[in-house]
């Protein structure tokens, strides 16, 4: 850490560094046997809902494992309740009822609404280490809206793509209040303590690239410039499933565009562009395959990686609640070691 930023924020601002950081998506959470023993006296909500819990949570992988980051524990539904949606999880999100309309949305004031989540932000920020990155997230507004009009999860929500079609001007209407919402929570973020903020667009790829540019791209474009000018600090924009739509994720203008393991990374980086900056993309399932097998995906993904200006290492979604721990300090290991090789390779 020569400069006093971490190995993350140097990656986001298209540096490369002796090696490359790593982090993993849902890396708090239920594979980890301590936060299911945790849960056992406390319910989701309620986690997520008290600061020093949700600290705690999110210091869990950093205590087992060498990650370059932590990311706060909570939820993309969870500033939604700040804005008059009644919603459980079970596990995942349910709604009392849908949402069709701006107007049962109020726009989000996060210090009001959402305190305990820059709270546990303060707390983690605290009790991490200099060199570690704290990440800030919000959900963006497309899958926030999927789960709105949807009312709970779906393979395709397609009740959300046939309100987009069949009410553009209201879906259009839900998705600038969403956006604004967004941009506002994610600046607070930063401003208590995370180095970096991401937005999880989890249902971009269900749209075609017209429907894509015509409602999704405006709005997540608008966040990215909002909070980059409010705080300074990098956004990294995920839009899972996203293959065929990254030429259009390019023009979301996010520091760091988070890649899905469907795309090799030296094809995202053409699409995306040389001077870009990934974050990814090891397939989750990877972690089931036997070491040999694991290293060698971990390896491809190290050498891909070295196509853009610079690379996060991470999965290309969420890790998966039946993987062994064992497998996760593994990779940590093997990332670290392959990519310092691959670093002096390169500076021969
Ligand atoms: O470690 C981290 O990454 C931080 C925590 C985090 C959670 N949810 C905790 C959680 C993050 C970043 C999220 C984001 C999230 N939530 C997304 C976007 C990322 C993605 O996976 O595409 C989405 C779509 C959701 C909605 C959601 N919340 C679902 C679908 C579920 C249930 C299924 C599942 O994967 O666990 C949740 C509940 C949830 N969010 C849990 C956790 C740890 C499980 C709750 C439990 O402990 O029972």
């Amino acid at each position: 850490m020569p400069d006093g930023r971490t190995l993350v924020e140097r990656a986001c601002r298209g540096e490369r560094a002796e090696r490359l950081p790593v982090w993993i998506m849902r890396q708090a959470g239920r594979y980890l046997p301590e936060y299911r023993k945790l849960r056992e006296s406390v319910d989701f909500k309620t986690a997520t809902k008290t600061p020093e819990i949700a600290a705690r949570i999110t210091l869990q992988p950093l205590e087992r494992f060498e990650l370059d980051a932590a990311i706060i524990f909570s939820d993309i539904m969870t500033p939604l309740e700040g804005m008059g949606v009644k919603l459980d999880f079970d596990p995942g999100p349910v709604l009392e009822k849908p949402v069709r309309s701006a107007s049962e949305l109020t726009l989000l004031d996060p210090e009001e609404s959402a305190p305990f989540v820059l709270e546990a932000l303060r707390h983690v920020r605290a009790e991490l280490a200099a060199d570690k990155a704290l990440i800030g997230f919000a959900g963006a507004p497309f899958t926030l809206f999927c789960y709105l009009v949807q009312g709970q999860g779906s393979k395709d929500f397609m009740e959300a793509r046939a309100f987009l079609r069949a009410e553009p001007a209201a879906a259009g209407r839900m998705l600038d209040v969403l956006g604004t919402s967004m941009s506002r929570y994610l600046t607070s973020q930063a401003d208590a303590g995370a180095d970096v903020v991401m937005l999880f667009d989890s249902w971009a790829g269900l749209l075609s690239p017209d429907v894509y540019r015509r409602f999704v791209l405006p709005v997540t474009r608008r966040i990215v410039g909002e909070v980059r000018a409010a705080s300074r600090k990098p956004v990294i924009y995920f839009a899972n499933g996203a293959a065929s739509l990254l030429s259009d994720v390019r023009d979301v203008g996010a520091d760091v565009v988070g890649v899905d393991w469907t795309v090799p990374l030296p094809r995202a980086v053409e699409r995306l562009g040389s001077d870009v900056v990934v974050q990814g993309n090891l397939d989750p399932a990877a972690l089931f395959a036997p070491e040999a097998e694991l290293e060698q995906a971990i390896g491809q993904v190290v050498s891909g990686g070295a196509a853009a200006r610079a690379h996060i290492f991470n999965l290309g979604h969420g890790i998966h609640h039946a993987t062994n721990p064992d497998r996760v300090a593994f990779l940590v290991d093997r990332v670290g070691e392959a990519s310092t090789v691959s670093a002096v390779e390169a500076s021969r």
